[in-house]
């Protein structure tokens, strides 16, 4: 059980992750736009990047190969040679429905990174448990992930076979993909899941919202080891995004009104199969609007061929493409290096939990 392997969670951790920081920071695996510059920026700096899911199979082993030459020549090759393990010192994302168990395999084995996360599987525990054997098999010391969004899949993680080494869990606010229906926000959420798998001690990751210092620190009073941030990451010089789209998550506010969770961002750029119980949370634009408005999906579908030709200016309220962002975009203010993310984020909150205790 994952429980005899980690003792004090926060601890663990450190041991695992030696060149991490506290509070524990975490770039998430955005598909495509964690790429592997902003993973391995982000580890420099005292986090942990995760590549996200690539378009292609080429393109996985490509960004791993790319982050490994990144690494050698960051400061952070020193830190991790003191490590035991010769694990690459960034993880890879995979999201499950669509993806390829052999190909992540030969990947994880080829490279080592020292964590795989997975999310969005089409049947439940059973395949993640799959993956997991296979992943701790190519790579044994690599340790596995696993972002939930709702109770029930976390008490089903941990009672599992073979339970993750760290669990994410996911908040309604988060940016591209999470529960269609049955999501909760992520203060509600984290500390339920938290009492439920406290025995397991299993590390728990908050995602969702964290944008900055303040939700940094009320994660970790909610009991979290961690933050993972997407949303806020795709405002990094590092980040493999299209001028238009990062500039659209700086213009963006109020994200109750300016986000929504729907397939049809998906369906118009082609990609259908995702297992009902997801949808993907994106700025409202004319697509949406118009689709409020009875327009049919092919009248959207043309408009939306259109504006992928017309590059940055297809994104924007009265654009056509799809900009996935979360709950709290109207906390995004300005494109910063990554490490500049990381360590800003890192001493707010630390400067907040100081003057919360120094106040009591
Ligand atoms: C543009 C975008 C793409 C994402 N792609 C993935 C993905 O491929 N795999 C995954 O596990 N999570 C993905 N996520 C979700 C993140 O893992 C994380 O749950 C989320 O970003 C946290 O919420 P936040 O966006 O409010 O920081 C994505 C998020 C965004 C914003």
């Amino acid at each position: 059980m994952a429980a005899l392997r980690h003792g004090d969670p926060r601890r663990w951790l450190a041991q695992v992750y030696p060149w991490v920081k506290a509070p524990f920071i975490v770039g998430a695996p955005m598909r495509v736009m964690s790429g592997p510059q902003l993973a391995v920026a982000v580890s420099s700096a005292g986090g942990l990047g995760f590549i996200g899911p690539t378009l292609k199979v080429e393109d996985l082993f490509s960004d791993l190969q790319k982050a490994e030459g990144l690494i050698q020549s960051s400061s952070i090759a020193s830190l991790t040679q003191r490590s035991t393990t010769a694990l690459l010192p960034i993880g890879v994302g995979f999201q499950i429905w669509n993806g390829d168990l052999k190909v992540a395999l030969s990947a994880v084995q080829e490279h080592r990174p020292c964590a795989v996360w997975l999310f969005a599987p089409r049947h439940g525990q059973n395949e993640l448990n799959d993956w997991t054997t296979g992943i701790l098999e190519a790579s044994p010391e690599t340790q596995i992930w696993i972002q939930v969004g709702t109770l029930g899949e976390a008490v089903e993680a941990v009672r599992s076979s073979t339970p993750p080494h760290v669990l994410v869990i996911q908040g309604a606010e988060a940016g591209g993909h999470g529960r269609a229906k049955d999501g909760m926000g992520t203060i509600a959420l984290f500390p339920e899941i938290a009492d439920a798998t406290r025995e397991s001690g299993i590390p728990l990751i908050a995602a969702g919202g964290i944008m900055d210092g303040r939700g940094v620190a009320a994660a970790l009073s909610l009991g979290a080891a961690g933050v993972a941030m997407g949303t806020r990451m795709l405002a990094a010089t590092e980040t493999r995004i299209s001028k238009g789209y990062q500039n659209e998550i700086l213009r963006a506010t109020d994200g109750a009104a300016s986000t929504v969770r729907t397939q049809l961002y998906n369906h118009l750029r082609g990609t259908f199969g995702w297992p009902e119980q997801y949808s993907p949370r994106g700025l409202i634009n004319k697509s949406w609007v118009d689709h409020q408005n009875g327009v049919s999906f092919d009248e959207l579908k043309h408009h939306h061929d259109e504006a992928v030709k017309s590059g940055d200016a297809g994104w924007g309220p009265e654009g056509r493409l799809a900009t996935y962002a979360g709950g709290a975009v109207g906390l995004v203010h300005s494109v910063d290096p990554a490490g500049v993310i990381v360590e800003s984020v890192r001493e707010e909150a630390k400067n907040i939990v100081l003057s919360l205790a120094s106040a009591l």
